[in-house]
């Protein structure tokens, strides 16, 4: 029903084609301000509007085409506010090197970004064997409490000794904890796997709550990582060292984050982890292109109103566009849209990472040692207030002396500590990022549905955790819940988007 009207109310838009834009304004400019809300040349067919070009938005538009059966006329539009697509999937350019400034990697069973890979023909980098063997120490502010073995050799078995001895050296100080927390890990990763179940098996999910429920992940989110951690069998020393060293890495924040966040950030610290050639932001790019999407760049939307059988959004460029359906594919906690009627979601706080991209040296006297060689090429931190950075690592060597260094940090990084850390800073660049959920658990969590109608928001699902696959993930669903719960009667035979073996979850038909 809803359909019918929505054609109903732009029926009357004139296709302007570019050419004559200016001569067609002057005489049809009385018509077009009395027009002023209508779909521009989008003529009868239902409009769905996207905020947001990153990972979410994109794939929102992607499964929208994809699930879509060919005689299915809607148009979709993203608004990004800024002059790029990807948003937290973006690159630093320092000194003419370019490097991964936001999201930087993937696990190996991320299918959703190994499929965009495929379809967008894009490259994949893995790390090399070099890198996987090089140094990693744990700092404590005054002394390294933990280092490997950082080995260089272009020999594939001294590689593989560095690689051995390194697990040896892991194993005498966490002991068999190590194959606990893989286990933790491998069950969490298991049952997430469970979102790329077909349609038959796999329900499409109305809240954040029941999804979670249904891949048996909810409980994580109840409770910190270091009460699971601490259930499963974790020895102590473990948790505060190396499970600290990577929710700091990855997350900015310590095991108190909640378990299910916690367990993706260990996983994001296994082998076979990946990224794409040139930059992650191209699968962004790549699945906007490739799903006929009208990008407006440079458009902030910064209001939302319900018209009862629409949504209009206002964007900054003072342009109004009606939308049958609106998604919000990105983090509503700091930004100021307007919402009529107004929306309420919990409160969330993100959690703030500085990347700071320094080309230079460090100072082997801040770390107590007596040669840059000695610094391990990743450092990571353990909780202490007093530690200005949570982890340095090497992004590059371009000669003895002189290497690309990105460094993680809460606050930003002054330049007198970063004078006292490095000897020789050429260039420095500093990037604060409203990086993600500050986790906390219990979490609670904001709908998909944020209106009971057709105003969705693919970042509820961001306090599960937050990487590019699970963005890729939860708009794969509320692409399902659009076209479940828009487009519904009527000749279009939608059956296979919903599940048939129902496992409780309800779908409204409209
Ligand atoms: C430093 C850092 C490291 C990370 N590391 C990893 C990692 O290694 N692996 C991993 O998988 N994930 C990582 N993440 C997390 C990952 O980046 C995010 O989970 C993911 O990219 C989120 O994608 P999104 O599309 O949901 O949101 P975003 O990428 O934030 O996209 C939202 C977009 O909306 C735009 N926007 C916002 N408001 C408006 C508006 N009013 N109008 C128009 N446009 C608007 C923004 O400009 C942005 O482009 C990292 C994040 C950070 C910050
Ligand atoms: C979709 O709608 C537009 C606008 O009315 C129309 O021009 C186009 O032919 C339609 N396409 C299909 C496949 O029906
Ligand atoms: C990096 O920036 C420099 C100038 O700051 C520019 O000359 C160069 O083309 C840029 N490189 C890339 C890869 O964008
Ligand atoms: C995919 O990429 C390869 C190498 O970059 C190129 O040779 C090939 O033509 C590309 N194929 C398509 C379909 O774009
Ligand atoms: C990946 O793509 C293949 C081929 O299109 C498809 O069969 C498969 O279901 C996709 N996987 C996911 C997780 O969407
Ligand atoms: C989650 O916790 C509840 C209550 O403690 C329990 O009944 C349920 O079995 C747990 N579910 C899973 C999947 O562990
Ligand atoms: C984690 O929580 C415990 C218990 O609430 C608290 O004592 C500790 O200080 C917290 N640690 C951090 C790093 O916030
Ligand atoms: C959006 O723009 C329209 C047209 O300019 C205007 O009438 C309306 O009041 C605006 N809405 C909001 C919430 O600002
Ligand atoms: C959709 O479901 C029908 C009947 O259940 C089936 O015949 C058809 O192959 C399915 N189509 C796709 C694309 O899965």
């Amino acid at each position: 029903m809803l359909l019918a009207l929505a054609m109903a109310s732009s029926a009357s838009t004139i296709r302007l084609s570019s050419r004559s834009l200016i001569f067609s304004l002057f005489f049809l400019l009385p018509l077009l301000i009395s027009n002023a809300n209508a779909n521009g040349d989008a003529g009868s067919a239902v409009s769905i509007c996207i905020v947001g070009s990153g990972i979410g938005g994109s794939s929102v538009a992607h499964f929208l085409r994809r699930y879509s059966p060919p005689n299915l006329n809607f148009t979709i539009r993203i608004f990004e506010r800024n002059g790029v697509v990807g948003g937290r999937m973006a690159t630093v350019n320092v000194s003419g090197h370019t490097f991964e400034a936001g999201a930087s990697i993937l696990h190996p069973r991320n299918l959703h970004a190994l499929n965009y890979t495929k379809l967008l023909n894009l490259t994949i980098n893995t790390p090399s064997d070099s890198e996987s063997s090089s140094g990693f120490a744990i700092w404590d502010g005054h002394k390294f409490v933990f280092k490997t073995l950082s080995f260089k050799s272009k020999l594939p078995f001294a590689q593989k000794i560095v690689s051995l001895a390194n697990s040896l050296i892991m194993l005498l100080r966490y002991g068999f904890s190590l194959v606990r927390m893989e286990r933790f890990v491998e069950s969490a990763v298991n049952n997430f796997c469970k979102y790329y179940e077909g349609f038959e098996t796999r329900p499409v999910f109305e809240t954040v709550d029941e999804m979670l429920q249904w891949a048996g992940l909810y409980n994580l989110t109840t409770r910190t990582l270091a009460m699971e951690l601490a259930d499963a069998g974790l020895s102590p020393l473990l948790i505060q060292e190396l499970v600290t060293v990577i929710t700091r890495i990855n997350y900015g924040q310590s095991v108190n984050m909640s378990g299910l966040a916690g367990a993706v950030s260990l996983a994001g610290s296994g082998g076979g982890l990946w990224s794409i050639k040139g930059g992650n932001w191209q699968m962004a790019a790549g699945l906007i292109d490739h799903s006929e999407v009208d990008l407006h760049l440079h458009e902030e939307i910064e209001s939302i109103s319900s018209k009862g059988e629409y949504y209009e959004l206002n964007s900054t460029q003072r342009n109004s566009y009606t939308c049958d359906v609106a998604v919000v594919a990105t983090p509503l906690d700091e930004l100021s849209v307007q919402f009529t009627p107004p929306i309420s979601i919990p409160k969330r706080e993100l959690q703030h990472t500085h990347a700071t991209f320094v080309r230079g040296l460090l100072n082997p006297v801040y770390f107590g040692l007596n040669s840059v060689a000695e610094i391990p090429e990743l450092v990571g931190t353990i909780e202490d207030p007093d530690l200005p950075f949570s982890s340095i690592s090497v992004l590059k060597q371009h000669n003895e002396n002189d290497f690309t260094y990105k460094i993680f940090s809460r606050k930003s990084m002054a330049d007198a500590t970063l004078d006292s850390i490095f000897s020789v800073r050429t260039e420095t660049i500093r990037i604060n990022w409203g990086a993600y959920p500050h986790y906390t658990a219990p979490e609670v969590f904001a709908p998909f549905i944020l209106d009971g109608q057709h105003l969705y928001y693919v970042n509820a699902f961001e306090n599960a955790a937050s990487t590019m696959e699970t963005s890729a993930t939860a708009a794969e669903n509320v692409a399902r819940l659009i076209l479940s719960r828009f487009f519904t009667s009527g000749p279009i035979n939608l059956a296979n988007l919903s599940s048939s073996t129902d496992g409780g979850v309800r779908h409204v038909d409209l």
